[in-house]
């Protein structure tokens, strides 16, 4: 179904990281990593640390060891922004869209305007510029919504998260990171939501993904990371997985020995 370019250079990785909030080792020894042009499914049961790992990648949590590592160079991040900077951007869990705004107006809506070419002298984009550069962006990955103009809260939940993705996509230069983007939707647009991801790898972005939707995720994922209490427990080609795999490693991984 599908034929990833991967372009073989790290677009986002954690190596060996740890992260403690107070007595909780959220993190003990997480490493992931995404190349450009593929898909990885990071799963893990609830409170295995997948969404501290995201944060971690994203610029809001500091790791207390270990590295972070952007386009095959080691960074620290300092915030999101620095994330955004580095081509790094995050769909949530949430559809972290504002509801009363524009398709247009979410589509920019935490991001610096752009302050180059004609309209540098008035520091923003024009107007027109703006839903010329979000509908490009909704267009590439084939999105189809009935305007541009009507608040967000008017569209469907799959629709909304294919504006969120295209969001992302629209920042980001090197990686997308997705924290449960299917858990509001449904089954069809579910489908929709993982098919894009297949869409933003084509591109030759590296697309992380946190999910419990795991025969969905995993049919289109490339690799597959798992999380155990803090820990990688498996990284494998998804191919070589199959659900009941997964689910044995995420809830049994150790656990015997604990
Ligand atoms: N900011 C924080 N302060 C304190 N503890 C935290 C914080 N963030 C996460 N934790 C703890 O770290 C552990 C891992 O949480 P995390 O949210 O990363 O899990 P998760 O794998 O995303 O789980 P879920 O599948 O339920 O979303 C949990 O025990 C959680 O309570
Ligand atoms: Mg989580």
């Amino acid at each position: 179904m599908h034929v990833p370019e991967r372009t073989g250079t790290t677009a986002i990785a954690a190596q060996h990281v740890r992260k403690r909030f107070g007595h909780v080792e959220a993190l003990r020894d997480a490493s992931v990593s995404v190349r450009g042009g593929e898909v990885v499914a990071l799963f893990g049961d609830n409170g295995a640390g997948k969404s501290t790992l995201l944060r971690t990648l994203q610029g809001v949590h500091v790791p207390d060891e270990g590295q972070i590592v952007i386009g095959d160079r080691p960074v620290v991040l300092g915030s999101v922004r620095d994330a955004q900077r580095r081509g790094v951007d995050t769909v949530y869990q949430d559809l972290a869209l504002a509801p009363d705004l524009s398709v247009v107006d979410n589509m920019f809506l935490g991001h610096e305007v752009i302050r180059s070419g004609p309209c540098a002298a008035f520091g923003v984009l024009s107007r027109m510029g703006m839903v010329e550069r979000a509908d490009a962006a909704l267009r590439e990955l084939s999105i189809v919504l009935p305007s541009l103009t009507v608040p967000v809260r008017d569209l469907s939940g799959g629709q909304r998260q294919a504006v969120a993705v295209a969001r992302a996509v629209m920042w980001s230069r090197t990686a997308v990171l997705m924290d449960e983007p299917t858990a509001a939707l449904g089954a069809r647009q579910s489908e929709v939501v993982c098919e894009l991801m297949r869409t933003v790898a084509a591109r030759g972005l590296g697309v992380l993904v946190v999910s419990h939707d795991l025969p969905r995720v995993l049919a289109v994922a490339d690799r597959v990371s798992i999380l155990w209490r803090g820990e990688t427990a498996l990284e494998a080609d998804a191919s070589d997985l199959t659900v009941p795999d997964v689910v044995a490693t995420m809830v049994g991984y150790r656990a015997e020995a604990s």
